[in-house]
Parts: C-alpha cells; structure tokens; sequence
C-alpha cells in the first residue's frame, strides 16, 4: 500500500506530527537522513498506525502515492534547502513538498517561486504548538497554491486541533503568506509573555505578592477573559517550587533568550512601515535581559526613593492593564497581517486567523472568538480597537491600566509592554500628535517640506532667510 503522505526529518516535531497522522489513520512513509531515527520511531510507535519507513530518499519518494504530498520537518535555513534540493529532483509535476518548519517568509516566497517552474508545490506552512501540539493537534497555517490546499488541506484539517469542531488549519494565502501569519503569531507569542511576565513583577514588587500567591491571581484569571494557554501555564510555573525549595521562577536565569522569529516580525514591520511597539518591546525586553554586562553596570543607579508597600486593588487593576494592553498588541499583529497582504497580494481572511489560533498554538485564547466576531462583523475593520465591543472595555479599563503604569513609574518597577500599549492607545486616539513639531524641525533643518491643515500642497518656510513661506509642490 502506499503512503498517503510522507514526513522527513524525524527530530520530536517531526516524528509527532508523523505519528499524529498515523493516529488519524493515514499511512505515514517516514523518513531521517540518519536511519537510526526511522528505526526508533517504528520500534517504538509502530503500534500506532500504519508507517512505512524508508531508509533513502529514493525509496521514501518511491512509497507516496501520487500526487505525493512529502512533509520537511528539518531546520530553518540551509538544512532546509539542502533537504527541498534533495528530494525536488525526485518529484514530479503535481507532486507537494510541505515545510512546516520555522522559515522565513521571504526564504518560503523564494522556494515556492522555484519549485513552481519545475511544476512542483511548495507550501510553506506555519504549525504552532510545540511537542505536544505535533502530536495531539497543532494550529496549523498553510500557504502555496489553492491547488496544493485541496490536495494537502483535508490531511492537515484531520491532524490539527479542532475547536467547535473546526478545523484550526485554513488555506492562508498564496506562497509565503502561512509562514508570515506564523511569524506574526510569535510576534504576538512574544507580547503575550512579556505582558504576563509584566504583570507578574507587579504583583510581586509593587504588591507583595509571593509567586505562589499570584500564582492564584493567574489562576482565577484564568477562569475570565484572560482565560488563555500562556495564563494558565504561567499559574503552573509560579505554582512551582524547585527542588531546593525556592520558588521555581527563582532559580531560573532571568535572561530570556530568543531563536529570531519575534525579530523577524519586527524587522518585517518596519520594512512594511506598520508600528507594533507592543511586540517590538517584548523583543527588546528579552535582549535587553539579555546584556548581563548592561545589566551589571547599572546596578548602582538611583531609584526612587519611595518604598513598595502595598497598593491597594493592584491584582484588579493589573488585569484591567493586562487585558487592554493584550487587545493592543493583538490590534498591532492583525494590522500586520493586512499589511503583509497588501504587499505581497495575498487575500486573507483576517475573521479566519483568529479562528485557526482559537486552539492547538501557543497564544490560544477564548479571546480569539471575539477578534473573530469583529472582523465578521466588518472585515475592513482598520483596527480592533474600534470594534465596539472592544473599544467599550479598552474604556472600561483603561483607568486601571493609567493607574497601573503610574505605579510602576512611581516605584521603578519596568513596564515597557503596558506602557507602550498605553502610548499606542493614547497616539491614536490624539486629535493632534506633536509630530507636526517634528516635521517643522525636518523642514528647518533640511528643508523637507510640511504639509498644511488648512490647504493643500507642500510647502518648505526659508528659515535660512526671512521665514517667508514658499510652495514645494
Ligand atoms: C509555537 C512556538 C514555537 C516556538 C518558538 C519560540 O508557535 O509553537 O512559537 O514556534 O516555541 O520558536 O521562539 P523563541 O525561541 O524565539 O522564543
């Protein structure tokens, strides 16, 4: 018999989502550069369903049925070329080749355009929810042809986690337009933490809280509109104590390290000229934990000079900063999204993502149903935070969230997620920004130009002479 689909690389997410596919029923060729690997899995989960291990790249292409549709689990980057260059002179036209790794959008764009002339699909694809996601049911974000997605898509749909029994796997857009959704995702994964960690520091330093006290805190948030995957493994973790005894989350090096797709969402972002402070603050935050040299250099530096002691409502007021700010940097990544689609021409259903991340990834959350409910409510919604419901809470909440900033200035205690989330919320809101005032010292000190508010065209005042004001136009 042969295989309906076929994964190589059989490192842990690639031998979960083999066996996830087994599991479901299909038959699974399997294949690893090291034979060994191949061996061990059939040993060891043979029982589970039908695999056909292959030992050679030729025998492995020989065992899919055709169209073939072959998963490359293996590393980003080169490892990734090196294992499409090695199979692509195997397949033939119609054939799919799937990468479900973490690539870059760009590398994926590339790929696809590549593969394309040789008349094979190439889809690269998004999968969140680590180890036990591959295994159990991942939020899986596919892109490439819609031709590859009716061949590929029921496979996926079948493995991927269901919510309200739906699918958290759809067809996002052509060529790279899967893994620029998941590199957003983790932009947004990386707020989220941050966020979370942000929140945990407060109710620590600026509410006395130990860690297994606010792992209650987290706890009963997570059983309200927080209620999410990363709240709840945070309860988890602060509910930890070490073998030595201490708190978990003290024995832990507090330097957050980082494998670069949060950069990346940021990087895109300024390339796309689309302003996510909320999650490039997240990334800055890590690196900047990061600098133990920075860090050491400053430990003599002043803080304020009033003690913590207890603020009075903090656990409160922290959710409401917490829950509005989440709102902010999940507005920031969908705008993202809409961003990348207008560049690179992809047609994105934006209802469509948050209910693909609704289960199986990392940032998972009840939440999502509601960015659903805004974008079928209006699809050209320019931002969530206009949504009238959300725009209702970010009102509700928002006198918390000042509070919360206030009090983390006034005690030193670093907030630069819900800080920033607050500056978002406030620039965009403004009638006027004071960027008029940075446009007039352009125009004076390089005679970029100004536009007016009372007429148009584009005008340049001779600050160099008698400050008479000419047309630029
Ligand atoms: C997921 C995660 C996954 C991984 C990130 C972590 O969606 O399942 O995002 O992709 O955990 O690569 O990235 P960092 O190592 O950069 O934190």
């Amino acid at each position: 018999e042969k295989a309906d689909i076929g994964v190589t690389g059989l490192a842990v997410m690639g031998r979960n989502l083999a066996r996830n596919f087994a599991r479901r029923g299909h038959t699974v060729a399997v294949h690893n550069r090291t034979p060994q690997r191949t061996r061990d899995l059939v040993d060891q989960f043979g029982a589970e369903g039908a695999f056909v291990p292959a030992e050679s790249p030729e025998e492995f292409v020989a065992a899919l049925q055709r169209p073939r549709r072959l998963v490359v689990m293996v590393k980003a980057g080169d490892p990734t070329d090196a294992v499409i260059d090695e199979f692509a002179a195997l397949l033939e036209p119609g054939d799919i080749i799937m990468d479900g790794g973490n690539a870059h959008f760009d590398d994926t764009r590339r790929r696809e355009a590549a593969l394309r002339e040789r008349g094979v699909h190439f889809v690269g694809s998004g999968i969140s929810g680590g180890e036990e996601g591959a295994l159990h049911g991942p939020s899986i974000m596919p892109g490439g042809s819609a031709e590859s997605y009716r061949t590929l898509g029921p496979l996926l749909e079948s493995i991927s986690a269901h919510v309200d029994g739906e699918p958290c796997c759809t067809h996002v857009g052509t060529d790279g337009a899967g893994h620029f959704v998941k590199m957003v995702h983790n932009g947004i994964e990386y707020a989220d933490m941050q966020l979370i960690a942000e929140a945990y520091d407060l109710l620590r330093r600026a509410g006395g809280l130990r860690p297994e006290q606010a792992a209650e805190v987290f706890a009963r948030w997570n059983s309200g509109r927080l209620d999410s995957y990363l709240i709840g493994i945070t309860a988890d973790i602060l509910a930890h104590a070490d073998a030595s005894g201490k708190p978990f989350v003290d024995v832990v090096l507090d330097q957050a390290e980082q494998k670069g797709t949060g950069r990346w969402t940021v990087h895109t972002a300024l390339d796309l000229g689309v302003p996510v402070p909320g999650i490039a603050e997240a990334v800055f935050a890590r690196s900047l934990s990061g600098h133990a040299d920075l860090r050491e250099a400053a430990q003599g530096l002043a803080g304020p000079t009033v003690g913590a002691g207890e603020v009075a409502g903090l656990a409160e007021d922290v959710e409401q900063a917490l829950y509005a700010s989440k709102i902010v940097s999940y507005a920031q990544g969908w705008n993202m999204i809409a961003a990348g689609a207008a560049q690179y021409g992809w047609d994105i259903d934006l209802a469509a993502m948050a209910s693909i991340w609704r289960g199986g990834c990392i940032i998972r959350a009840a939440f999502l149903d509601r960015i659903r409910a805004a974008f079928r409510a209006n699809p050209a919604l320019p931002t969530l935070l206009v949504d009238p419901e959300f725009a209702a809470e970010l009102d509700a909440a928002q006198d918390a969230w000042r509070r919360v900033v206030a009090t983390a200035a006034r005690l030193g205690v670093p907030a630069p997620g819900f800080s920033a989330a607050l500056a978002y919320y406030d620039s965009l809101r403004a009638q006027r920004l004071p960027a008029a005032l940075v446009q007039a010292q352009r125009d004076l000190f390089g005679a970029h130009t100004y536009r007016r508010t009372d007429r148009d065209g584009v005008f340049h005042t001779r600050w160099d002479t008698d400050r008479h004001e000419e047309s630029a136009d």
